[in-house]
């Protein structure tokens, strides 16, 4: 039975651009965080955590920019209960049409002793006073108790209830560390409404990380005991080993009605857009065995299973492909394919891109289909997200060749158009790459470290494009760049160079914000 008044309505809470992209190299730039935020609208989410405003200038541009543009989902930032965090997210969300300040502070013993070095006593005033404050600049006021679930329960229910007398409008508890089982995470959310007399109040929302790899089932069994709102991530992405899954919540709940009878109105067919949306900004991969969005998830191999598919797909299949966006791997143009043709498949393909960007991508698809007889969805998919992101960049790709192989040395001869000029040169490395690499050093001098190199095929056979990614840190900065290309050298290259160019954006941005 629901014990809210929304009946069995469930509201997704995505915090993919806020606890997602505090997974280490998982940071993104204004771009990237707006292009994913526009996905998450297309895919119905109710609430997008978009960031936490006092913790830098970049994150609080992102809460302003996506709250600007972004007009159907409510849009949050995350604020500690300090005055200060929950006036900047406030102004961050000034322009948003529908918006949220998310407060939060510790309540565990552990966490108030060592990290807050705080008494329960004065905990329990910092959440009036903090929910009070927020109460004061917005309407919609989320209150969490940092590590919730191994909180006192006396003392949770007094804050929660204290939190709900002060204004709270949603109540969110999480299992910060990813510690609760799910029978345990379902009696302590039974607690609550048993316990705490103003709950009805507020809406009950649980936030759960995987460090046991339950985060998804804890969210499950937390909605079963009368939880109404989920917070979670595409792709299950987050700090340490992520947060509660996004599109396994919603699956699960779309494919077992029968036993989970709540209603989260997500538009499932855009799960697939957001996933390769995210994995590719990220550089964060999918596993092949993943649950919904893994390459696997509805391959069936096995003769025996193939034979039981090709009689009744619901053999051993559970729910369709194309519920969650999946086509199946069409072909869809050779190089006689025209302009119009190419743009009504990027239309098909969810793809808005310019003028500019489109004849920069037609070119590089007529390139392409030269190269490789068969050009599939993801192909263009893997071409134009490259292309997409290059069009403002100071350093652009000019020519490459590579000598490589058993005699070496491994030699690159490279050219790069930086602000307008071709520059050259000629580097010896360790392999191909290094000395590409080695050479992108000499024409743009500079001390990041390379933090991660990474090699993914697009689609299957020898002629595939390579998908390379290029995460680079400096100055406790990071970033990730992407290349695509049929030749693996050319994409590594093109994922370092665009590596680069966002590391030159943020740098930018930091002597903005010092001179503001
Ligand atoms: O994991 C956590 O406790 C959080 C809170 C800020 C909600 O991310
Ligand atoms: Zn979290």
């Amino acid at each position: 039975m629901s014990k809210n008044k929304d009946e069995n309505r469930v509201i997704i809470f995505d915090t993919t651009l806020r606890d997602g992209e505090q997974s280490p190299g998982a940071s993104m730039n204004l771009e990237e965080k707006l292009r994913i935020a526009k996905v998450l609208d297309e895919l119905g989410v109710d609430i997008i955590e978009a960031g936490f405003p006092i913790a830098s200038n970049g994150d609080f541009e992102a809460v302003r920019e996506i709250s600007r543009t972004v007009t159907t989902p409510i849009i949050c930032a995350l604020a500690r209960a300090h005055r200060q965090d929950i006036e900047r997210a406030a102004e961050a969300l000034e322009p948003a049409r529908r918006k949220r300040i998310h407060t939060f502070i510790s309540t565990s013993p552990l966490h108030m002793k060592y990290k807050l070095q705080m008494e329960p006593e004065e905990v329990h005033q910092a959440v009036i006073d903090s929910v009070t404050r927020a109460r004061n600049l917005c309407d919609d006021v989320e209150w969490s108790c940092e590590d919730g679930s191994r909180t006192e329960p006396d003392f949770l229910c007094r804050t929660v209830e204290s939190a709900i007398a002060a204004g709270a409008t949603t109540i969110n508890i999480p299992d910060t560390v990813g510690y609760a089982i799910p029978e345990e995470f379902a009696a302590l959310i039974s607690m609550l409404f048993d316990r705490v007399p103003n709950i009805d109040k507020a809406v009950i929302s649980v936030h759960c990380h995987n460090d046991l790899g339950l985060a998804v089932a804890n969210s499950l069994a937390a909605i079963h005991a009368g939880a109404r709102q989920v917070e979670c991530t595409i792709n299950g992405l987050g700090e340490r080993a992520g947060n509660a899954a996004l599109e396994e919540i919603v699956m699960t709940l779309r494919t077992r009605q029968d036993f989970l009878p709540y209603d989260a109105r997500i538009k499932t067919e855009n799960i697939t857009k957001a996933s390769r949306l995210v994995s590719g900004i990220t550089g964060f991969v999918v596993q092949p065995n993943k649950a919904i969005v893994g390459a696997n998830a509805f391959a069936h191999e096995a003769g025996i299973h193939q034979h039981g598919m090709m009689r009744h797909a619901g053999t051993y299949e559970i729910m369709s492909p194309e519920s969650i966006g999946l086509t199946k791997s069409s072909l869809v143009m050779g190089k006689h394919s025209g302009r119009h043709a190419f743009r009504a498949k990027l239309v098909e393909l969810g793809f808005d891109v310019g003028d500019n960007a489109l004849e920069d991508a037609f070119r590089r698809f007529k390139d392409l289909a030269d190269k490789k007889k068969e050009i599939f969805d993801e192909d263009i998919i893997a071409l134009v997200d490259d292309e997409v992101v290059r069009v403002n960049d100071r350093i652009q790709m000019g020519s490459l060749k590579v000598v490589c192989g058993t005699e070496g040395p491994q030699t690159a001869e490279l050219a790069l158009n930086i602000d307008g000029e071709v520059l050259s040169t000629t580097a010896t490395g360790d392999g191909p790459v290094d000395a590409i690499f080695i050479a992108i050093r000499q024409l743009f001098p500079h001390e990041a470290k390379l933090a991660l190199f990474q090699v993914h095929a697009v689609t299957k056979g020898t002629d595939a494009q390579a998908e390379v990614t290029v995460r680079l840190e400096e100055n406790g900065r990071t970033v990730n760049g992407q290349g695509a290309d049929t030749d693996t050298l050319v994409a590594a290259a093109r994922a370092y160079v665009n590596a680069l160019n966002k590391l030159l954006t943020q740098r930018e941005k930091s002597v903005s914000a010092l001179s503001a």
